[in-house]
């Protein structure tokens, strides 16, 4: 392949300063040994690509417990559903399928194993062996060349090989694409969905950026990129998932939908293909803190309380590029086991469970899981009036 491209350091446009991990919820005891660094966010202007330049070693990341399930949103779970029937519809009986970073088999369970033959890669060993004990195939490995090595797979043999909200977290592009390169037979595509950088711009959802997103993809970054490998964006289908993220299609023949020209004209428009977006959204990220401080410390000076609603991953940059601790936030609820009675990353704001919630009701709630929207009110509107509500996004 004559591809050079591996993650490099890139002169950053913005910073938003020290940063714990994203999903680094602690235990009191682990307060003094926190690990942080600095978030700085750079825009690669060959590849059109939004990275971060620090951020820990995927094995830091993803080992024995990942606090992360696909299946504890049911929202999720039925997009899930979606996703595969999309996929079902390109595949024949005795298909091969690869999903990379199938944590808890939530999406390869909606295929028949008797008809399609699905293996799933996931680095996490916690949720790897929860899709084990649901029965599906899941190795618990990293994604990578190794892989062709350390299991038995034929090569050119995959139709398909999919993937959510994963490929942003893989540092090393380049070995991942070979390996993909090397699995996916002659017609095979390679079909993934990730957070999107045009959604994340219309709506200064900064809190996309964390240590595990190490990228932030747009149609004109992903085409550029898999180009160098021989691989193409055929299509692109935007999705409403993680508060609006996009789906592409590689495939080994370079046949372009008309879809797709719309969305990389709409990019040029945009100017995602270039840094004048970058410094826009740098420049609305400082106005987004402002406020944000602004209407919680008008809360606070009128004696209102707050809590928090889901301790999501991206409630971390939230919390400390705004420096928003628990003299202000009270407790953040979620619904999550492995995060209850912990304390948030870096700001040390309690975890609760949603008992706690219902009896120490605030007078208002800051919605961190905001990309859950509908389900989460769906399920509140008894507890909490509309009004209470609020985010660093319009909800
Ligand atoms: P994420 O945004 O990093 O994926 O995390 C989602 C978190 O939100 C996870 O910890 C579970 C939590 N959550 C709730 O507590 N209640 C809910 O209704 C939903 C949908 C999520």
């Amino acid at each position: 392949m004559k591809c050079k491209i591996t993650k490099s350091i890139i002169k950053p446009f913005m910073s938003f300063g020290k940063m714990p991990l994203a999903n680094g919820f602690l235990s009191e005891k682990d307060f003094k040994k926190e690990f942080f660094y600095n978030l700085e966010v750079g825009f690669s202007k060959k590849l059109s690509l939004l990275q971060i330049n620090e951020h820990p070693k995927p094995t830091q990341m993803f080992n024995k417990s990942y606090p992360f399930f696909t299946g504890s949103s049911k929202f999720m779970q039925i997009h899930f559903q979606n996703y595969a029937n999309f996929i079902n519809k390109k595949l024949k009986i005795g298909s091969n399928l690869i999903e990379i970073g199938s944590n808890d088999g939530t999406f390869l369970s909606n295929f028949d194993e008797k008809k399609i033959n699905v293996l799933g890669i996931e680095p996490s060993k916690n949720v790897s062996d929860l899709a084990r004990k649901k029965g599906i195939k899941s190795i618990n490995k990293f994604f990578n060349k190794d892989l062709l090595n350390s299991i038995k797979i034929n090569k050119h043999n995959t139709d398909i090989i999919t993937a959510a909200n994963v490929i942003c977290h893989v540092p090393n592009l380049k070995n991942l694409i070979e390996t993909i390169d090397s699995l996916l037979n002659k017609n095979g595509k390679f079909i993934f969905e990730e957070p999107y950088m045009g959604s994340m711009f219309k709506k200064t959802s900064y809190d996309q950026i964390y240590d595990e997103h190490i990228y932030m993809f747009s149609c004109t970054s992903i085409k550029k990129i898999f180009r160098l490998f021989d691989l193409y964006l055929v299509d692109a289908i935007p999705q409403i998932t993680h508060g609006g993220s996009m789906r592409y299609i590689i495939s080994r023949k370079k046949n372009e939908t008309v879809n797709l020209n719309r969305i990389l004209d709409q990019e040029k428009k945009m100017n995602l293909d270039n840094l004048q977006s970058c410094l826009e959204f740098k420049k609305n990220c400082e106005i987004s803190k402002y406020k944000l401080n602004k209407k919680i410390n008008d809360f606070l000076k009128r004696g209102k309380t707050i809590s928090g609603y889901a301790a999501t991953s991206k409630s971390t940059t939230i919390l400390n590029y705004c420096n928003i601790g628990k003299d202000k936030i009270n407790y953040i609820c979620d619904t999550t086991k492995d995060k209850i009675n912990k304390f948030s990353p870096g700001k040390h704001i309690p975890i609760k469970d949603m008992k706690y919630f219902r009896n120490n009701k605030t007078d208002f709630v800051f919605l961190f899981g905001w990309n859950h929207k509908k389900e989460i009110f769906k399920k509140e509107k008894k507890f909490i009036k509309k009004n209470q509500w609020f985010s660093h996004i319009t909800l």
